[in-house]
């Protein structure tokens, strides 16, 4: 599928409210080709050539919603640094994922949140878990993976696995209070 700015639904498109459904395992060649194409885009996306030449805006995941296709799949690439501040890249392309559990305490990025299909600025304090474990199969390794998150990956993992609920960053922001203090959460 050519994914691209211009193919990536916006959330002007109803369908962005849809609510995702589960993949039957193994992937058929249609879902395969699918997520590899997200997983692409992705990687694609942040070279700064590439990006330009074929209409791609920078983005460290998408959810299957995004391209119009209502399945439990999403790309995710995530530049971060370990505990040692060495730089560290996470892959995944993962399929039917599931938070199993959720830490108490609250994380958000300073900057704010984007999404490849929300074209406008919408700036306040997005608050989400600071730690999440996620459940997957991931086809990128080809089997069954738990994932232990903190950080800005937990931040993005929450971000994509909203999409498979409809939902989308500003929905989380208080229009009252946008930057509203969150006691004891992490600002990444
Ligand atoms: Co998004």
């Amino acid at each position: 599928m050519l994914i691209n700015n211009d193919t990536i639904i916006k959330d002007t498109d109803e369908r962005i409210r849809l609510v995702s459904e589960d993949v039957p395992l193994p992937l058929s060649a249609e879902d395969e080709a699918l997520l590899r194409d997200m997983f692409q885009y992705v990687i694609d996306s942040t070279d700064e050539e590439k990006a330009e030449r074929l209409n791609l805006r920078p983005a460290v995941g998408i959810s299957a919603i995004q391209v119009g296709v209502p399945k439990k799949m999403t790309a995710i690439v995530v530049d971060d640094q370990d505990k040692n501040g060495d730089p560290v890249r996470y892959e995944f392309m993962l399929v039917n994922p599931k938070i199993v559990s959720s830490s108490i305490q609250k994380a958000y990025l300073s900057a704010g949140e984007g999404c490849l299909s929300v074209a406008e600025d919408h700036e306040g304090h997005v608050v989400r878990s600071a730690r999440v474990k996620v459940r997957a199969y991931d086809l990128l390794r080809d089997q069954n993976i738990e994932i232990k998150a903190a950080g800005y990956l937990a931040i993005v993992l929450q971000h994509e696995l909203d999409h498979f609920k409809g939902t989308l960053f500003y929905d989380h922001i208080d229009p009252k209070d946008p930057f509203k203090e969150v006691p004891g959460a992490i600002e990444i």
